[in-house]
């Protein structure tokens, strides 16, 4: 039985492919058109996953879309109706792509992937809710999802058993949580629907100073963590823009513009939407445990890739276990809507392993073999070196003790929006200057972000202040007291990205202003090689704990496949790539015959 799943023209397009309830392939468009966040039609994603099973469109039983267009349709003209003729710009300007391709979706469908078979529709909460809960590990869970907006519903809560997910209650458009950050995202210079992860990234430099003025101004919000926004201050219902003049006047001028230097109010805003966030999560985390008593949660939706919040639920929440959908937002919704169609229309049993997911540690996407690696190489005149498997992770170690910075290509991509040592920019966590050399050199950015910690599974409570695994770096958690270095007197009145730079314990590259980290934990079952690659590096430099950060550089996609993974690697200051078992050295390289005849790199932004 196969059930393609699909979700497109919001945000985020992807694929996936369910074989007898198997997740077995799952991609975001992006990743093939090299377009960030695409929402085009995921011709590409789809087309991958069906030859990845050998299979052609009419083979397909059950094609799943991730929401219903129609209901979309509804809201989006009921809103327009009520602020007409306020938001005729923006009305206008979505009209056409809805008569084109939203609205008649089913034969849309149809046409662009010659089918003929049955295609079913799941509301877009309901794939978010049925992406946490079907490839989670529990036989029965709370669930909570929380996002921009889907069809109406911006957040909803319910319960998972067995093969079954019910929906209990919603949150209902114009009342958004996700949209809420999203506002503060613009307002703070950064990218609505990308920029999230910054602000978020920003917060713990400042202080919550406008909390009070969110809760009191901007939002109704109850005890059971339910809220109402003052729509008084947003522009997201009637125009192109998230946020008007009122709010301006409240917080005090306009928007910072992008890429300007960042302020001390700019800070203390992230930090006050942030600390609402967690606030509003929390209430909702307890309330649907009183109300449903399950110990576990799941959890999904764009929010919910929130890391930091998702921690605080974790420590002071009600539940024993908290599992996340590692593609949260809406690339994950396609792979929702196909477990939807699998378990729930089909009846198929299903049974939780307890402590393992379904999710295979996420990676879902293309894998290249060796001898593709190899034929592209020789094609090309690339100078490597091959390197057995046995020795690669003592080999690889060795470079980040050297402080090397390397490109680590190995097996299948992941799925979801972080790399997870398939698609990775690896170094040395203990090092001082490690992480202005990579976001300077490497990634072409000035980040306020530390990166991320890789670490083995089971050495996880030896360094952070967290007792489980967090395979999907979705959950960030403080370094533990014992780990952290007292913090010079000169050094406390630091501003900005000079805050980060100051040593905060002995694994500085990966601790945050203050001391939390976002923690990959790594499993001998779920990356085999990986794991052997920080063992080794444990055993010989007595550190468990490595770099991990997405293998690509600003503005781009994470890399999919090897010539992608060489452009970056040689348009970057990278030292090292490791494709498979190809070891190449960047001194070693010619430069690229395109950027010779360009001379140009990867567009920034
Ligand atoms: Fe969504």
């Amino acid at each position: 039985m196969n059930i393609l799943g699909i979700s497109a023209f919001y945000h985020d397009s992807a694929a996936c492919l369910i074989i007898d309830g198997k997740t077995v392939s799952a991609a975001q468009e992006e990743r093939f058109t090299r377009k960030k966040h695409d929402f085009s039609f995921p011709k590409n994603a789809i087309n991958y996953c069906l030859q990845n099973s050998g299979l052609k469109s009419k083979e397909i039983d059950y094609i799943a879309f991730y929401d219903k267009p129609f209901i979309k349709f509804e809201r989006i003209l009921e809103t327009y109706i009520t602020f007409a003729p306020k938001g005729i710009r923006s009305f206008i300007k979505a009209i056409p792509l809805w008569i084109k391709h939203k609205i008649w979706m089913k034969e849309f469908i149809r046409r662009e992937l010659d089918y003929e078979g049955i295609i079913l529709f799941t509301e877009h909460h309901e794939s978010h809710a049925a992406s946490a809960f079907f490839n989670s590990p529990f036989q029965e869970s709370a669930i909570l999802t929380i996002d921009g907006v889907g069809e109406w519903a911006t957040t909803s809560y319910g319960i998972g058993k067995d093969n079954n997910i019910q929906i209990l209650a919603e949150i209902h458009f114009p009342h958004s949580l996700g949209l809420l950050y999203s506002a503060f995202t613009y307002y703070t210079g950064f990218k609505v629907n990308s920029g999230e992860y910054k602000v978020m990234g920003l917060a713990p430099y400042g202080e919550p100073r406008y909390k009070d003025l969110i809760l009191s101004e901007l939002m109704d919000l109850k005890e059971d963590g339910s809220f109402k926004l003052n729509m008084k201050y947003f522009d997201y219902c009637a125009g192109l823009k998230m946020i008007n003049k009122r709010f301006e006047k409240l917080f005090g001028g306009p928007p910072r513009k992008p890429e300007s230097r960042l302020t001390q109010k700019d800070v203390d805003i992230a930090r006050s939407v942030q600390d609402v966030t967690e606030e509003v999560m929390l209430r909702m985390a307890r309330y649907i445990h009183e109300k449903t008593a399950k110990k576990n949660l799941c959890l999904a939706g764009g929010v919910a890739l929130n890391c930091v919040s998702n921690g605080r639920i974790l420590r002071d929440g009600p539940y024993k276990e908290v599992w996340i959908q590692p593609a949260a937002g809406d690339a994950g919704g396609a792979l929702g809507a196909a477990l939807f169609v699998w378990y729930q229309y089909l009846e198929n049993k299903r049974t939780a392993q307890g402590k393992r997911d379904f999710q295979q540690g996420s990676y879902l996407g293309p894998g290249f073999k060796n001898d593709y690696i190899k034929n592209y190489l020789d094609k090309n005149q690339i100078p490597y070196v091959y390197v057995t498997d046995e020795n690669i992770p003592e080999k690889i170690a060795g470079l980040i003790a050297e402080q090397k910075v390397i490109g680590w290509f190995q097996g299948r991509m992941e799925f979801g929006p972080r790399a997870l040592g398939n698609r990775s920019i690896i170094g040395d966590a203990r090092s001082a200057k490690m992480q202005e050399i990579i976001n300077s050199k490497i990634k072409f950015r000035e980040s306020f972000r530390p990166f991320a910690p890789a670490i083995l599974k089971e050495r996880v409570s030896d360094y952070f202040e967290i007792d489980r695994e967090s395979p999907y770096m979705m959950f960030a958690a403080p370094v533990r007291k014992e780990r952290r270095k007292a913090i010079k007197e000169n050094e406390k009145n630091l501003f900005g990205i000079n805050k980060l730079k100051v040593i905060r314990s002995e694994i500085p590259a990966v601790t945050h202003v203050d001391y939390s980290a976002r923690i990959q934990t790594v499993d001998e079952e779920y990356n085999s090689l990986f794991y052997k690659l920080i063992k080794k590096f444990d055993e010989k430099y007595g550190c468990p704990v490595i770099i991990n950060t997405s293998f690509n550089i600003r503005g781009e996609p994470i890399v999919c496949t090897p010539e992608e993974s060489y452009r970056c690697f040689m348009r970057t200051n990278m030292d090292y790539l490791i494709a498979g078992n190809y070891l190449l050295k960047k001194t070693e390289q010619k430069t690229l015959v395109e950027d010779l005849e360009k001379k140009t790199g990867f567009e920034s932004n």
